[in-house]
């Protein structure tokens, strides 16, 4: 990432997003180019159909040196002045009509695309992100990955606009330049050099100030991020400590430093506008001077006129440029960072649709298993041996690394040493990426906390089922082996009655309930239980367990318990 902070950065960024646009959106941009061509060229022809105008209105036989009029006089049989000066500038509305229809077709095709290829590439980042392995979330700072997927995918469409408007000033500054070279070449050097000039001194100067507040701002958006899910994750203890007051201090601080700085970046891109505007003017009314005193020329009128367009139009497009440039380098950080997930490579059997499980036949073995969080060492030369159909049981103090042991027979976590070998094959070699996903679906996890949607019961239950495609009688069946049928049916809407956000309707020990009846949903030939009947009474623990463990002699169980009176019935068990 580092690599990006040298002099060119801005076009290596553009570079590395251009090759994440999808090769189907390749017509459509050409498309446009072509369009913002057309539109430039159009420009050149506005400003240039201007001065016949002018001229027929002061001295219209000076009309008669071009072409293109004279020929279209003749065609239609133009002879009086007056006759010819409605035809100039009938010709003159009529070009400005065409050109301003083109650009407005110009701008709709722009934001459409920006749109679309904002789009792909947001939903590319969030695919991304979500994709990644378990161990990448465990080093990652969840806030800044929802920070770079929101602040991203807001500025994501008005950067890809802006270099599409960059483009169109581009060609139409090319354009208008050829115009102004055709009507006065000395002036039209001369604005060109002292513009780029102007801009180009700004531009140096502006850059790192830019850079900084891009910068700013980025870490700003992840702190707002951090603090709204902290105060929203933690609402009950806020309320009881009556803490609002010191979050809300936090946000207003940190918010308004935000709005100031892209205020600040908003008033760079167009102050020095106002500045050049004012230098244009005067520079018209100095030119015209120059022409009435010593060119003496009695057509002074015409040529500024049309000199006057020219320069408006070219200092605009000088202007979109300049305003571009300062959007996206006031926004530079949050680019990079964004590419950042751009670039992350991905398991791509994770997409696959069809929930492909492995056909688990034999063992899951742990060899020589060594794992460590940072420097701190959890398992040491551990070894284990887990048969299909047996229930293993895994006791021990809390902090022992019990969820740790699981995440490593599920392959969420990867040993720093040795290997997790299910029916002999290695789970966690590059080449087994495809096993491993199937592995994953034959997997049920329950653990203490219980993620539910707000959704129904049933769709709680046979989770990430489309509703058409439940069966219900399956899920009515797990319901009871869970122990929670009863309760469901008592509910008002029954099964179809919704949980509430994150379950907030139910108590500890029914979410529970609800994730061990959708493990037995899953029908998955192994189901792993991290304290997962924890809140459940004693008696209703042992009907819940009596019931997954006379399920059928395929399923092999293993379980966490705290109280080792729910692991009588192990075949094995595991102390940590
Ligand atoms: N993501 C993590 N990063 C660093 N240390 C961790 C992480 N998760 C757990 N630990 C540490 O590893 C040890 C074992 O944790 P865990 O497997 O959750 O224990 P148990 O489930 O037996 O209570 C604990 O000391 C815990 O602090
Ligand atoms: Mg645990």
């Amino acid at each position: 990432m580092y690599s990006y902070l040298n002099k060119y950065q801005i076009f290596r960024i553009f570079n590395e997003y251009v090759s994440h646009i999808p090769k189907k959106r390749n017509k459509l941009i050409i498309f446009s180019f072509a369009l913002i061509f057309i539109t430039g060229f159009f420009e050149l022809i506005n400003v240039a159909s201007l001065l016949p105008v002018l001229k027929s209105f002061t001295a219209s036989e000076d009309l008669n040196n071009l072409q293109i009029y004279n020929f279209i006089f003749q065609l239609f049989n133009i002879n009086t002045n007056n006759s010819k000066i409605i035809c100039t500038t009938l010709i003159f509305i009529f070009l400005i009509l065409i050109s301003n229809t083109i650009k407005i077709l110009t701008f709709y095709l722009n934001a459409r695309i920006a749109a679309v290829i904002g789009s792909d590439l947001c939903s590319k980042v969030y695919q991304n992100a979500i994709c990644q392995p378990y161990y990448y979330h465990l080093s990652k700072n969840t806030n800044d990955i929802i920070s770079n997927i929101i602040t991203g995918s807001q500025i994501i469409v008005s950067v890809v606009n802006t270099v599409l408007r960059s483009v169109l000033s581009i060609i139409t500054f090319i354009f208008v330049l050829i115009a102004l070279f055709w009507i006065n070449g000395k002036i039209a050097i001369f604005s060109l050099t002292i513009f780029s000039l102007i801009y180009i001194i700004i531009m140096f100067y502006f850059k790192t100030i830019l850079k900084n507040k891009s910068a700013k701002i980025y870490k700003i958006n992840v702190k707002i991020v951090k603090l709204i899910q902290e105060s929203f994750g933690n609402i009950k203890d806020i309320i009881l400590d009556n803490s609002q007051n010191f979050f809300i201090k936090d946000y207003r601080q940190v918010d308004l430093i935000k709005r100031k700085q892209e205020a600040e970046i908003d008033l760079l891109g167009r102050l020095p506008f106002y500045f050049i505007e004012a230098l244009a003017l005067i520079s018209i009314v100095l030119i015209g001077l120059f022409l009435a005193v010593y060119l003496n020329d009695s057509y002074i009128l015409p040529i500024l006129g049309s000199i006057g367009l020219g320069l408006q139009r070219l200092l605009r497009s000088f202007q979109e440029l300049y305003q571009g440039w300062v959007f996206v380098q006031g926004r530079i950080k949050i680019l990079t960072s964004f590419l950042l997930y751009l670039n992350l490579k991905t398991n791509k059997y994770l997409l696959f649709s069809d929930k492909e499980r492995f056909d688990f036949q034999k063992s899951i073995i742990l060899k020589n298993v060594f794992f460590k969080y940072n420097e701190n060492l959890i398992l040491e030369n551990f070894n284990l041996e887990i048969n299909k159909g047996k229930i293993i049981g895994i006791k021990g103090r809390t902090g022992r690394g019990k969820s740790t042991l699981i995440n490593l027979i599920m392959g969420l976590l990867i040993p720093t040493k040795g290997e997790v070998l299910v029916d002999g094959v290695n789970i966690n070699a590059v080449q087994n990426e495809r096993i491993k996903m199937k592995y994953f679906n034959s997997i049920s996890h329950v653990s203490q906390d219980i993620y539910l949607s707000n959704l129904s019961f049933a769709e709680n239950i046979a989770f990430g089922v489309p509703y058409e495609q439940i069966d219900i009688n399956r899920v009515k069946n797990a319901a009871k082996k869970a122990f929670i049928y009863d309760f469901i049916n008592s509910t008002i809407d029954a099964f179809r009655t919704t949980v509430g956000e994150r379950g907030i309707n139910l108590s500890g020990g029914q979410k529970q309930r609800i994730g061990i009846a959708r493990a037995l949903y899953k029908g998955s030939t192994i189901l792993i239980l991290d304290e997962a009947t924890s809140s459940l009474d004693y008696h209703t623990e042992e009907l819940v367990i009596k019931n997954i463990q006379s399920n059928d002699n395929c399923l092999t169980v293993i379980m966490i318990a705290h109280r080792l009176s729910t692991l009588d019935k192990c075949d094995l068990i595991i102390e940590l």
